[in-house]
């Protein structure tokens, strides 16, 4: 089997429990308090991807923040995630809620033209594909200037528990900086303070895409 499909099959079984996890671990509350702390800077009305969005919690944190966002895409292979995601979604009382739209499809080749967002996201999606690959694509979908906020799973011993748990490759960090500088320059560097569970086992880098 496709380490694609097994990753499907797998996040088809679990999203519901991954998206009471993240609910006790008050993920959405670190990534809009990090967002929120930001000048972004995106220009009026951006449009704005969660690549491996998961169950959205991740995308309904953005939508949190204050973007004044034109459209959110909540990406991802899982099915049954996408499900989770949408009735989240439906009833989640911020107004942005209502403009996020669900896609299913591959994060190593969106359904989308090049440099279409102003902003791409990705929580702990990245470790499921070969690093300069997954960066390329998400370079490609954003307008030159854009950002990317890459929140990569730490080495740390909860990675490493996290690895068994959920089958994925954590990325060294020094070459997940590498890789990125090819098509962006880091402008943030970010840890998340220890009393967030987020910190655990992420951290958070701000990127923006090379103009050519
Ligand atoms: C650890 S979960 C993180 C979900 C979400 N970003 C969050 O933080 O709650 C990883 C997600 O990546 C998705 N994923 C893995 N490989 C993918 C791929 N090639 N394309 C799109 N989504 C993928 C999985 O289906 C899963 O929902």
């Amino acid at each position: 089997m496709a380490d694609e499909t097994k990753t499907r099959k797998l996040y088809d079984r679990i999203a519901d429990v991954h998206n009471v996890a993240l609910k006790v671990n008050r993920y959405r509350q670190s990534v809009t308090k990090y967002l929120r702390s930001l000048n972004l800077d995106l220009g009026p009305e951006p449009l704005i991807l969660d690549a491996g969005s998961g169950t959205g919690i991740q995308t309904l944190g953005l939508a949190s923040a204050g973007l004044n966002l034109r459209r959110a895409v909540a990406l991802d292979i899982s099915h049954k995630s996408l499900k989770v995601a949408r009735e989240q979604f439906h009833r989640d009382r911020i107004p942005d809620a209502a403009r996020i739209d669900v896609v299913q499809g591959d994060m190593l080749g969106f359904p989308f033209a090049a440099n279409t967002f102003d902003l791409v996201l990705t929580c702990g999606a990245l470790e499921y594909v070969p690093l300069a690959d997954g960066l390329a694509e998400m370079a490609r979908v954003l307008k030159p200037g854009g950002k990317l906020v890459l929140i990569p799973v730490k080495p740390s011993v909860v990675g490493t528990v996290l690895e068994v748990l959920y089958k994925f490759k954590t990325h060294k960090v020094d070459d997940v900086k590498r890789v990125a500088l090819r098509h962006f320059n880091i402008v943030g560097n970010h840890t998340f303070p220890a009393i967030e569970p987020m910190s655990w086992s992420k951290r958070i880098f701000l990127l923006e895409k090379k103009h050519d």
